[in-house]
């Protein structure tokens, strides 16, 4: 793991996208995994001022988020989707034919989404830099504390923890779904590249557990101790626990 600690969340965002840029300079047509929550934010706002300035393009980019949501569609605008296309594909040059998130619609399979999802991984090429958060409870995408290390994209019931963190999200707690379809540990290090933002105080537990801790399903993100090509970008508060 590459440990990157940076003075505060407006340097994790610069170096975010400095190196989305980068590969995207190498490989017009990368394939990226994105991730949601509001640390990434304002990576994306980056991103989409470089794209205004010319720095960038997303013509050729292909993109798979980690999860979303089951039973809020796009144009809720508490879905992952809703918020992609907000914060990032509807202000760049990216196709929108070629951005993918996980849904589990009415009548949908749950047992056959995550394999369909996989398929057009695999279809794409792979996932050349998965963009990570972490959750406080040391989730990544939603793989919960005790999912397999082995596990792949399914329907998955979230966690009292995190149902409370996102709730901040949601003005009427009744809409807020208790389940979400999300890649698997196993999809996440398959990717060929993974970047973990990571940024305040609150998440200097799972940071500490994430790069010290022993790998355990208890703390889902100590599973990239065994990717080989890791980096986590941290600003002092999350650090403040190493
Ligand atoms: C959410 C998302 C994760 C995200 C995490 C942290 O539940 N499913 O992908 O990384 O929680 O979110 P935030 O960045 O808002 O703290």
């Amino acid at each position: 793991m590459d440990i990157v600690i940076l003075r505060d969340s407006a340097a994790v965002a610069a170096e975010g996208a400095r190196r989305v840029r980068t590969l995207l300079h190498k490989k017009r047509d990368a394939v990226l995994g994105l991730a949601t929550g509001g640390t990434p934010l304002a990576m994306y706002r980056r991103l989409v001022a470089d794209y205004e300035q010319g720095r960038v393009s997303f013509a050729k980019a292909i993109t798979f988020n980690l999860d979303e949501y089951v039973g809020l569609g796009a144009d809720d605008p508490q879905s992952y989707r809703y918020y992609m296309n907000r914060e990032l594909f509807d202000k760049t040059d990216i196709l929108h034919s070629n951005t993918h998130l996980p849904v589990c619609a009415d009548g949908d399979d749950p047992d056959s989404v995550g394999p369909v999802y996989e398929a057009a991984i695999r279809a794409a090429g792979g996932i050349d830099l998965q963009i990570l958060g972490i959750g406080r409870n040391g989730h990544i995408g939603f793989n919960e504390p005790t999912s397999s290390l082995r596990s792949r994209t399914r329907v998955k019931t979230l966690t009292r923890e995190t149902l409370e963190s996102n709730s901040r999200y949601f003005d009427d707690p009744a809409r807020q779904p208790k389940i979400a379809i999300t890649m698997g540990i196993a999809t996440i290090q398959e990717a060929a590249a993974v970047l973990l933002l990571a940024t305040g105080e609150a998440k200097a537990e799972a940071v500490q557990q994430m790069i010290e801790g022993p790998v355990s399903a208890m703390w889902p993100a100590t599973a990239l101790q065994l990717h080989e090509k890791a980096t986590v970008l941290i600003d002092d508060a999350a650090a403040s626990r190493l």
